[in-house]
C-alpha cells in the first residue's frame, strides 16, 4: 500500500518500501512489510496498532540501531546509515542515573557535547522552567513522581537539541491527568522549537490527539492500514479536546478501525 504524505519530495523522513525480518535459530520472523510513509519536518507523527505489529522497530531503524531487510529509511533524503545523529529516543523507562541530581541529568548531554559550564548551567535551567521542575533541582530520581521522572526524561531528550524526536510509548505508565499534562508540553516543545515528532502509543485517543496524521498499522506482519489526517489545530487544548465532536468522530473511527481488524486477526488465526 502506498501511504505517501502530502509533498513527498519536503519530506523529512522517508520509509521506501520497508520491510524487516528476524532471524531466529528455528525461522524467519517478518516484523514489518511494505512500510511507505514519509514525515514532513515540523510534523507529529503517531503510530498505532497492536503490540508487536512493529511500531519500535520503525523507530529503531529511523533512530539507525537496526536496518531495514528491504528498502530504505531516508533522512533528508539520504539512507540511514550506521546511527542517526539527527534524532533523540526516548523510550517508555526514563533511564534516569539515580546517582546523578534532576539537574545533573537533564545535563548529560550537554557534558558529552563539551559545552562550557556556564552555558549549560543556563541551558539546565531553560529546561527545568520548560518541564515544570523548578525547585526539584537538586531532587533524586528517587525522590520524585512518576511524572515528574518523565519531565525530567523529556528535558534531557531535548537537552541534546535533537531535530527530530522518537516517542516510543513514553507516557503509558502515567496516569490520565499527568498523560495530559506531558502531551500538552509535548505539543508546546513542537510549537516552540519547530520539533519534528514520532510517537508511538498504544492508546488510540492518544494517537488521535496529539497527531497531526495518526498511523495505523495491523499486526503480523505489521503493515499501513489507514492513515488518519487529523486536521485538529496546532495548539489544542487536550483536556477540552476530549469533548468536541471532531475528535469524538475521529477516535470512534479509530476505535472501530482497529477492532474491525482484530477481529479479521482472530479469523486468521482460527483458520491457521
Ligand atoms: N531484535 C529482535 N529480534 C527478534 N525479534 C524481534 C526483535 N525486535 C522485535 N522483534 C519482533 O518483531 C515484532 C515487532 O516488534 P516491535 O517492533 O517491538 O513491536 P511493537 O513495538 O509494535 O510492539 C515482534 O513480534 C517482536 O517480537
Ligand atoms: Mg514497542
Amino acid at each position: 500500500m502506498n501511504a505517501e504524505g502530502p509533498a513527498h519530495q519536503a519530506a523529512l523522513i522517508r520509509f521506501e518500501s520497508v520491510g524487516k525480518s528476524f532471524q531466529t535459530a528455528e525461522k524467519t520472523f517478518e516484523a514489518v512489510r511494505d512500510i511507505n510513509l514519509s514525515v514532513q519536518a515540523g510534523e507529529v507523527i503517531t503510530l498505532v496498532g497492536p503490540s508487536g505489529c512493529g511500531k519500535s522497530t520503525l523507530l529503531n531503524m529511523t533512530a539507525g540501531l537496526m536496518k531495514p531487510t528491504s528498502g530504505n529509511v531516508f533522512y533528508r533524503d539520504a539512507p540511514i546509515k550506521g546511527l542517526n545523529h539527527n534524532v533523540g529516543y526516548m523510550t517508555q523507562s526514563d533511564h534516569l542515573l539515580p546517582w546523578r541530581t534532576i539537574a545533573a541529568n537533564i545535563a548529560v548531554p550537554l557534558e558529552i557535547k563539551r559545552m562550557p559550564r556556564v552555558k549549560a548551567a543556563d541551558r539546565v535551567e531553560e529546561l527545568v522552567a520548560l518541564v515544570g521542575l523548578r525547585g526539584f533541582e537538586s531532587a533524586y530520581p528517587t525522590q520524585i513522581s512518576g511524572g515528574m521522572r518523565k519531565r525530567a526524561a523529556l528535558a534531557r531528550l531535548l537537552a541534546s537539541d535533537p531535530e527530530t524526536l522518537l516517542m516510543d510509548e513514553p507516557f503509558a505508565a502515567l496516569d490520565a491527568q499527568l498523560r495530559i499534562a506531558m502531551q500538552t508540553e509535548l505539543l508546546r516543545v513542537r510549537e516552540r522549537y519547530g520539533k519534528t515528532i514520532i510517537f508511538v502509543t498504544h492508546d488510540p485517543d492518544e494517537a488521535i490527539s496529539i497527531a497531526d496524521r495518526c498511523v495505523v498499522f495491523s499486526s503480523r506482519p505489521g503493515r499501513i492500514s489507514k492513515i488518519v489526517e487529523t486536521g485538529l489545530p496546532r495548539s489544542r487544548d487536550l483536556a477540552k479536546l476530549r469533548f468536541e465532536s471532531r475528535f469524538l468522530t475521529l477516535a470512534r473511527d479509530l476505535w472501530e478501525h482497529l477492532a474491525s481488524d482484530m477481529k479479521t486477526e482472530a479469523a486468521s488465526c482460527l483458520d491457521a
